[in-house]
């Protein structure tokens, strides 16, 4: 059916069974098979594979271990122009309607004047974040685990505004919910919602909107971008993530949990009561922790390009599922497990540049040039607050889990209270 990629010119090139002709049933049925009864061997594969039915059943070229993945990133090879991954449908694109009748920063490839402009300005939200501020805001976020809190966490740390105290009120994770779903309806039934979404980001984003028109960029585009920022990268990705983060902390039992809550209040103690960015450097095991959750369940598991070269024919769909290459046993051992202590150590640090979640290496940085996530270095800072406010407040407990069409859900069974210190 096709070559391999460029980084496995070698390896033999698979057809994967599927195909089963229905325009509609067919992509599921072969997504369902491609996931769930391949096994990891293949390196470079052309196939019928997801996005599924809501785009076309054309195959695409997929990389799929550790060596062939990162040619994704290469923005020199591969397009990125309107295929940011979204996550109820993937690689379906919605409307710009949705957006204000703008493109957003995500489906911006980095040879477009405006990602530069669009990416700088959200570098500037995330710059104006303190560390210790943001540990003290976290407190109320995450002692209060719901959609609510996470979201008021969001409107403290990048806007300073509760959105509770704004006509916003309760509504917002409501509305953002409903935004993210209706994406694959037809606009105007989202548009009143989406408006009080868009006005409450104009009136608290004042100060970054005076930023972005010294960058060159209109209030309103600026706006529509503050929003898919906040709504969809950061509070759609922590939705996820911190449920994934509890759920394998549970799993891994008594003892990790025990070994954790040692960890961090023995450093949290010796910095007097405070908890402090170079005291959460210390906390190797909590680190290593944060970083195996997000190898082994990146949040964000697609993610496609377009060959902006013969990589293996100009203009196909380079497609990866993350969890290929950051489970390929040629680099990770036991890469199915989750290892508690897996990145901790010399050895264990060299391992972080085989970790993607964030489109691109754990070892780089999201910049102008690149699709990297901007929010990269924010969202190993949260998770790393999420660990310690845990187990400052609780010696073990017990989750249970399941899934919801926005993530999957967590629910607290049974804590201990700390008693350690
Ligand atoms: C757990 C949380 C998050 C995950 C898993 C995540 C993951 C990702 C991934 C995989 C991409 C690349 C998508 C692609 O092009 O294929 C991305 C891009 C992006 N993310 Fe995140 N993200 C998260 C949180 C955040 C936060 C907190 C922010 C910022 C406030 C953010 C801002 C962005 C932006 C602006 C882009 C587009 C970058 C560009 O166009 O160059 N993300 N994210």
């Amino acid at each position: 059916m096709g070559s391999t990629t460029e980084a496995n010119p070698a390896l033999p090139i698979r057809k994967i069974p599927g195909n089963y002709g229905l325009p509609i049933i067919g992509p599921f049925k072969d997504q369902w098979d491609y996931f769930h009864n391949q096994g990891l061997s293949i390196h470079g594969v052309c196939a019928n594979v997801p996005p599924g039915p809501f785009i076309e059943s054309n195959p695409y070229v997929t990389v799929l271990d550790g060596k062939s993945f990162p040619v994704l990133f290469d923005t020199s090879k591969v397009e990125k122009r309107g295929l940011f991954h979204n996550n109820y449908s993937q690689y379906y694109i919605p409307s710009t309607k949705f957006s204000g009748g703008y493109r957003i920063l995500s489906y911006l490839d980095p040879s477009e004047p405006n990602h530069t402009k669009l990416k700088n300005l959200v570098f500037f939200l995330l710059r104006t974040l303190k560390g210790e501020q943001l540990a003290i805001k976290g407190k109320v976020a995450f002692g209060d685990p719901n959609d609510n809190a996470c979201f008021n966490f969001l409107g403290q740390a990048f806007y300073g505004v509760d959105p509770t105290n704004t006509k916003l009120g309760k509504n917002g994770p409501t509305l953002i919910a409903k935004w993210i779903l209706f994406q694959l309806l037809p606009p105007f039934l989202i548009k009143s919602d989406y408006k009080k979404l868009y006005d409450f980001f104009y009136n608290a984003s004042g100060k970054i909107l005076d930023e972005g028109e010294k960058m060159g960029i209109q209030r309103e585009e600026a706006c529509h971008n503050l929003l898919s920022a906040t709504c969809f990268n950061s509070y759609g990705g922590i939705k996820i993530l911190f449920p994934s983060l509890l759920k394998f902390i549970s799993q891994a039992g008594v003892k990790l949990q025990k070994q954790l809550a040692e960890e961090i209040r023995t450093v949290v103690q010796s910095n007097g009561g405070k908890v402090t960015m170079s005291g959460i450097e210390q906390m190797e095991l909590m680190n290593s922790v944060v970083f195996e959750t997000l190898r082994i369940d990146p949040p964000v598991p697609l993610q496609y390009g377009k060959a902006k070269k013969d990589l293996v024919k100009k203009g196909e769909i380079l497609f990866g599922f993350q969890p290929f290459p950051t489970k390929d046993p040629n680099i990770f051992s036991n890469g199915e497990e989750f290892v508690a202590e897996r990145f901790m150590g010399k050895e264990g640090e060299k391992l972080l540049k085989n970790v993607f979640w964030s489109n691109g290496p754990e070892t780089d940085n999201p910049s102008v040039e690149n699709k990297q996530c901007a929010g990269k270095n924010f969202i190993v800072l949260v998770g790393r607050f999420l660990m310690v406010e845990l187990f400052m407040r609780y010696d073990t407990f017990e989750v249970t889990t399941g899934t919801s069409a926005l993530g999957s859900t967590v629910t607290l069974t049974w804590v201990k209270r700390a008693s350690l210190d």
